[in-house]
């Protein structure tokens, strides 16, 4: 009994948590001296009964580590906000802003018009609700959301303004695909965080930080630090979204096992295909399905900066493996929109002279930091365009709103597998050329963004908006 309250008493958890790394963890757990603190889910908020989605981004606290209680924000709850399950059709949904600076609520690859996008035009007021009346169509993806408001979007995602949306169509079990939330299917929210010799989370960019974009010094999944994701013996599912300000991951097993993608930022692949590590940029997501059956506890790792410990794994037997062969192929048939394209358009991600001459610190697109006031191109309804977009300084992670994109060269190279399914954001390390085809009408007044999604740049101007009509 005794033992038993320690391992459930809530500052227990968070003192194993902020002693222990994601590494430290394996080597005291091999040792037995650590109890496990396992990871959690998001709850899961169903919209597919009712038709309705309501949100409130509220003010809280939390504490990561062991340490002073830092002040977050979340949607529904005090860090990051419910995994959200829609379906095709309408979704009837509010979103109430309860803190004192404006918030809002950006669907992150949902197709849906410009009025209904969420971005820095449909800002929310405090004490505010927005009522969009969505409707979904769309192939089954692993999308998100979170707030989107110009020159605040970094602050209030790193504090907890963000959250994954499942778009599903109710058919993986035909699939052979894990849906078991939370037990074979899991969600992962990737995010390093930089915390302070107390233990507290800081938000402190300098003017380096917001040349590279802020890194953290920890990882936290799901807003958890040190937790480990107890997984059946089986095939499991991981639904990755970096979630980072701007930290780039390549991940991989510490045991070399293979992650085998199966779906990419806006829906399934043809087939899986087996990786042995995996680029992800904030942004990005990633599902892949990997075969716990066999081997140890593995650790998720990422390379090349450092070693950089994600996540810890540990199998429980007493767990059904509901899923226990690789499916051989899914029904993911991205559009080759090759050929289709009635014009081109240069996009250069803007760092140093070339910005710099424009003002705005030298962060912008094609010379121009972003202005609210400003439409940057007008795009035809309905038709697809090639954008060739050029990076300079580092490799920026460019996101276009209300499309999913086709990548059809990164360097003049074919796309690497992680890039050759539907996407909405892509890292562009030198150049890459995306074709998309725009299907959401979107309004002067609320047009869509496209911009870099590492935060700080996003902020600081490397951003821009259109018009489709
Ligand atoms: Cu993740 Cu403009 O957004
Ligand atoms: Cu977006
Ligand atoms: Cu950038």
């Amino acid at each position: 009994m005794k033992r038993r309250q320690f391992l459930t008493s809530s500052s227990a958890t968070l003192l194993t948590a902020g002693i222990l790394s994601s590494l430290t963890t394996r080597r005291a757990l091999a040792q037995g001296t650590a109890p496990l603190v396992r990871l959690s889910m998001p709850p899961l908020l169903d919209t597919r009964a009712t038709g309705r989605l309501s949100l409130t981004a509220m003010a809280s606290s939390k504490r990561f580590l062991d340490g002073p209680a830092t002040a977050t924000v979340g949607f529904n709850q005090d860090y990051l906000g419910p995994t959200i399950l829609v379906q095709n059709g309408d979704l009837a949904t509010e979103v109430t802003n309860t803190l004192d600076e404006p918030v809002s609520a950006h669907w992150h690859g949902l197709l849906v018009p410009g009025e209904h996008d969420g971005g820095p035009h449909l800002a929310i007021a405090p004490g505010a609700t927005w009522r969009p009346e969505m409707r979904i169509t769309q192939d089954p993806a692993t999308v998100w959301y979170h707030s989107h408001i110009h020159h605040r979007t970094a602050e209030q995602v790193y504090f907890g303004l963000a959250g994954v949306i499942h778009v599903t169509d109710g058919r993986d079990d035909q699939r052979g695909l894990p849906s078991e939330y939370g037990v074979d299917d899991l969600t992962l929210v990737l995010q390093d965080r930089r915390f302070d010799s107390a233990g507290g989370i800081v938000y402190d960019p300098s003017m380096m930080d917001v040349m590279h974009g802020f890194a953290g010094n920890r990882m936290l999944v799901n807003g958890q630090a040190g937790a480990t994701a107890v997984v059946p013996e089986g095939i499991v599912r991981l639904r990755l979204l970096n979630g980072s300000n701007a930290r780039i991951y390549t991940l991989f097993f510490d045991d070399t096992r293979p992650m085998h993608l199966v779906a990419t930022d806006g829906g399934y692949l043809p087939a899986p295909v087996a990786l042995e590590v995996l680029r992800l940029a904030p942004g990005e997501r990633a599902e892949i399905l990997v075969d716990f059956a066999t081997g140890g506890a593995p650790v998720l790792l990422s390379d090349p900066v450092q070693p950089y410990g994600i996540l810890q794994f540990e199998k429980d037997p007493s767990l059904t493996a509901r899923i226990t062969r690789l499916p051989d192929r899914l029904d993911g048939a991205p559009e080759d929109l090759s050929g289709k394209e009635v014009r081109t358009r240069q996009i250069s991600l803007d760092m140093g002279m070339g910005g710099m001459m424009m003002g705005g610190g030298g962060i912008a697109i094609n010379g121009r930091p972003f202005d609210m006031n400003r439409i940057d191109f007008e795009v035809a309804l309905g038709s697809v365009e090639r954008w060739h977009v050029r990076s300079t300084m580092v490799a920026h992670p460019f996101h276009v709103h209300g499309v999913r994109f086709r990548v059809a060269s990164e360097n003049g190279a074919p796309p690497r597998p992680e890039n050759t399914g539907w996407k909405d954001t892509v890292l562009v390390p030198g150049e890459a050329e995306i074709l998309a085809r725009f299907d959401q009408p979107a309004s002067p007044e609320t047009p869509l963004m496209f911009h870099c999604h590492i935060l700080e740049h996003e902020d600081a101007g490397m951003m821009g908006q259109f018009t489709v009509s």
